[in-house]
């Protein structure tokens, strides 16, 4: 095909050089101009959309679900409503209802003062705060950790197990239905496939390199302790619940917990925090955040009974769990704290896997 172009070409040329001249040069005249009306579009494009970014935050959003209304206190009145409100409330408020400041002791499931909010940010619909728009449409899940298809139901108590260093919530209970409802509400503009823009966390670039512990602690002094506190345990308000939650500790994420991976961690720290940051203005380098990262998982935290079990299926675990045994011989201290692209090169190699965590 492209031969007999080239021969037609060469034929027009031979029989008339004068007429392909002038239209070469008209080709390169129009080709000029398309370029330049291109230029100056993206630059009206460029100028609208840095002018409309200062005025109005919502232009940066990744999707367009994020421009919903998700204040649930602008429903109205009914049995569902309700049940949507209360979701929230113990997605905001987690310890005072399945918590340790719940009195019923009976009601209990969550074992530290965390919230579901402290990293599912903006109650659960920040972009790559870990959003749970469209969650409830993406269940059932394949789960690696586990090796199974998963429900809703199980990945919450996944949650609670680890991040909120607790014990399974009864699939029945009204505080599962209620967070449930509260979810399903927020994913009510989603695709069907519950996939948006802007859904788990910002990508990092990880450095080449162990993290370094020393600069961690640094970056940790000038950025973090200002809300964290110097011995990272966070701030409590007068009604008993963190206005800053602890980094580690008793009352933090056990060593469980997807925030204890490095890479997990460096991204939600990158398009998060500090407070306040967005994922299209991060404060923290990648270096930066990795190295944070690296250091506030090095802190003590309490423990996951049985975290030996998980990722029946060795293969599938992320290289930066923590926690072994694996299916490399990698040390543990590589899986806590890198290089991590040797392990991941070794995945890609061995098993054809792509390890993004
Ligand atoms: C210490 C931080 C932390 C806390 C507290 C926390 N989570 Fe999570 N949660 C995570 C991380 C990290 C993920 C994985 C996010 C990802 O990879 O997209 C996750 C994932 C989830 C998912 C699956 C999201 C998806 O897109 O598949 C659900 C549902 C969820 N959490 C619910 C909850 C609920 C409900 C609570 C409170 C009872 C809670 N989480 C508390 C960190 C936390
Ligand atoms: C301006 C205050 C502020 C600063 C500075 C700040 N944070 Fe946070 N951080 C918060 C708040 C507030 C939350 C919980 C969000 C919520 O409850 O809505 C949080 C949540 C977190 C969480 C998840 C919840 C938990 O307690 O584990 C991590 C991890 C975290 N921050 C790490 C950091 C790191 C690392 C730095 C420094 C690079 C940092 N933060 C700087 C205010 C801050």
């Amino acid at each position: 095909m492209g031969s007999g172009k080239e021969e037609n070409t060469n034929t027009f040329i031979a029989t008339d050089q004068s007429l392909s001249k002038q239209i070469r040069s008209l080709c390169t005249k129009m080709c000029i101009c398309t370029a330049l009306m291109i230029f100056l579009a993206f630059g009206i494009l460029m100028i609208g959309f840095g002018f409309r970014g200062e005025t109005d935050t919502y232009t940066a959003f990744p999707d367009e679900v994020y421009y919903m209304d998700y204040n649930v206190y602008n429903l109205s009145f009914s049995k569902k409503n309700e049940q949507i409100k209360l979701g929230f409330e113990i997605f905001r408020n987690t310890p005072l209802h399945i918590g340790p400041k719940q009195k019923d002791s009976t009601q209990i499931f969550a074992g530290n003062n965390l919230a579901c909010a402290s990293c599912h940010l903006n109650g659960g619909t920040k972009p790559f705060g870990a959003p749970l728009i469209g969650v409830i449409k993406r269940f059932p899940q394949y789960r690696g950790r586990e090796d199974k298809m998963g429900t809703i139901e199980e990945r919450i108590n996944g949650c609670m197990e680890r991040s909120m260093n607790g014990k399974m919530m009864p699939e029945s209970s009204q505080e599962m239905q209620a967070l449930i409802a509260y979810m399903g509400w927020l994913g009510r503009a989603a695709p069907s496939n519950g996939k948006i823009e802007g859904q788990g966390f910002l990508k990092v670039e990880i450095p080449n390199r162990a993290v370094d512990l020393g600069h961690g602690q640094r970056v940790f002094e000038n950025i973090c302790v200002e809300c964290h506190g110097t011995d990272g345990q966070g701030q409590v308000q007068d009604n008993g619940l963190y206005l800053y939650p602890p980094l580690w500790g008793e009352d933090s994420y056990n060593n469980g917990a997807g925030m204890t991976r490095v890479i997990t961690a460096a991204q939600f720290i990158k398009g998060n925090m500090p407070y306040g940051t967005t994922f299209d203005k991060p404060v923290l380098s990648d270096e930066e955040a990795y190295d944070v990262a690296g250091y506030i998982n090095q802190k003590l935290r309490p423990t996951k009974p049985n975290r030996e079990i998980d990722f029946p299926d060795l293969v599938k675990k992320p290289v930066s769990t923590p926690y072994g045994p694996y299916v490399d011989s990698f040390s543990v201290e590589q899986h806590q704290l890198g290089p991590f692209q040797p392990i991941m090169e070794y995945y890609t190699e061995k098993y054809k896997i792509n390890k993004s965590k």
